[in-house]
């Protein structure tokens, strides 16, 4: 007997028999996108910028959020804005510049000029409007409706009327804390940012970011790679008196795929799936280097002591348990609905969002302790970008398996085509790492995606 349940929303799921689909339309369709700007990013929390951005009073930087254009800005009393930039005149742009120090902002269209809080300060015509009218709160910069900030972390969100952003984040508070305390002076974001186009619709990315059965597939050439850099640290770490047993396991691709199956079965009970409001997230043991205090053998051994003395000094700082959870794991969370921090090679934030349905903008940085040796940062940025990077192992391949999907699906407009997502559901061996590593993330994400397009 037929038991699917249809949603208007494009998402069917048969409990019963295991199954849950996503109809391919939701990719393609314009009237989907539409409703998910209406329905969800004017209504949830949207990572912004993080604090480090914004160094001293009056530092500034412009950036596109959810479409729109903002001036994220500390004023001369260290508060935080973030403003629409556009001018209350006639729409001018206000800031044209991408970051800097400024104590106004002068329109450029015929210079109206601003405070970093947003104030209207000067008007070249003044005496052509009625005395005072420059003083009016209304001529300011419009300010976004909430701004909050978790953990140095800065999000925005265009209703007024949402949940505060500490209960918004729910269940992955203590994901932002693990990263935050990584520092003992503070986190702060790398100068510089990626921000590229990819011919995919934005939930396709937030989709991969959960996804662990495309790791083995898409990442082979990674993997070959790590293996063959493995082996070669190994001996040139005996050469230096390291032993290097306890990596042994790691040493080959198939056994690093197992290490990471395994070990995706031995943290069964403490994996997190679902963190609450649509955010979930991942972690498990790391079998490669971790520019936060855990060497490998794939890298050169003058690293170490600095490394072993981060972890020392963590445990010192947050206990032993805590420190190798922070530590020796890779973590990856997603945080409802275009937000990833991905804790592994270094650590990265990335945002997507789509103005067509068929492409998307991504914008990414990474963070690291302010206080590290120029050294470790130098080993940091060489291991992020080497697998995070746009030209690294794992966003190009990514990129064209998402792409690839997507060119796909405008041929599934014919056959009216549903994409799967039921793995783990009903899974047939009960005991198999599938529990852990299965597709209920996705079903997380698309479970809360869904209850806001019906809302
Ligand atoms: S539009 Fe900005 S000064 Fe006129
Ligand atoms: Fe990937």
């Amino acid at each position: 007997m037929e038991q699917r349940i249809e949603t208007p929303a494009g998402i069917r799921v048969d409990q019963s028999n295991g199954l849950f689909q996503v109809s391919r339309k939701v990719f393609t369709d314009p009237e989907f996108l539409k409703l998910e700007h209406e329905k969800i990013f004017e209504k949830c929390w949207l990572y912004f910028g993080h604090d480090s951005e914004l160094p001293e009073r009056g530092s500034f930087l412009t950036r596109t959020v959810a479409g729109r254009d903002f001036i994220f800005s500390r004023d001369s009393a260290g508060e935080v804005h973030v403003l629409y930039n556009l001018c209350t005149h006639r729409g001018g742009r206000v800031c044209r510049e991408k970051s800097g120090k400024a104590s106004v902002f002068q329109c450029f269209y015929h210079g109206w000029v601003f405070g970093s809080d947003g104030a209207l300060r000067l008007i070249p015509q003044e005496g052509a409007y009625p005395e005072g009218y420059k003083n009016d709160r209304e001529r300011g910069l419009v300010p976004v409706p909430r701004l909050e900030q978790y953990r140095g972390f800065w999000f925005i969100n265009l209703d007024a009327n949402a949940i505060s952003l500490f209960d918004y984040l729910a269940g992955a508070k203590p994901y932002l804390d693990n990263i935050a305390d990584q520092s003992e002076v503070g986190m702060a974001i790398v100068p510089g940012a990626q921000a590229f186009q990819v011919d995919a619709n934005w939930k396709l990315w937030h989709e991969n970011g959960m996804d662990p059965f495309h790791v083995n597939t898409v990442h082979q050439t990674y993997f070959e790679y790590s293996t063959d850099v493995a082996k070669i640290g190994k001996e040139r770490a005996q050469a230096s008196g390291i032993a290097t047993e306890v990596f042994d396991r790691k040493a080959s691709a198939e056994e690093m795929m197992k290490g990471r199956y395994a070990a995706l079965m031995q943290t069964a009970t403490k994996m997190k799936l679902d963190l609450g409001n649509g955010h979930m997230a991942y972690d498990y043991p790391a079998n490669h280097g971790r520019p936060f205090a855990q060497w490998h053998p794939s890298w050169d051994p003058k690293y170490k002591p600095e490394l072993d003395q981060s972890f020392e000094r963590l445990v010192a700082r947050v206990g032993e348990e805590r420190a190798k959870r922070i530590a020796l794991y890779d973590h990856h969370v997603l945080i409802f609905p275009n937000l990833a921090i991905v804790d592994n090679h270094g650590i990265m934030i990335r945002t997507y969002f789509s103005t067509k349905p068929e492409e998307m903008l991504v914008q990414s940085w990474t963070l690291a302790p302010a206080e590290e040796s120029k050294e470790i940062r130098r080993l940091r940025l060489y291991s992020y970008m080497d697998f995070l990077g746009p030209a690294g192992f794992g966003t190009p391949d990514d990129v064209e398996a998402i792409e690839a999907a997507q060119r796909g699906y405008k041929g599934a407009e014919d056959y009216d085509g549903w994409n799967d997502v039921s793995a783990g559901m009903l899974p047939a061996d009960p005991s198999s790492f599938v529990r852990n590593g299965d597709e209920g993330r996705m079903r997380v994400f698309w479970s809360k995606w869904a209850e806001y397009m019906h809302a």
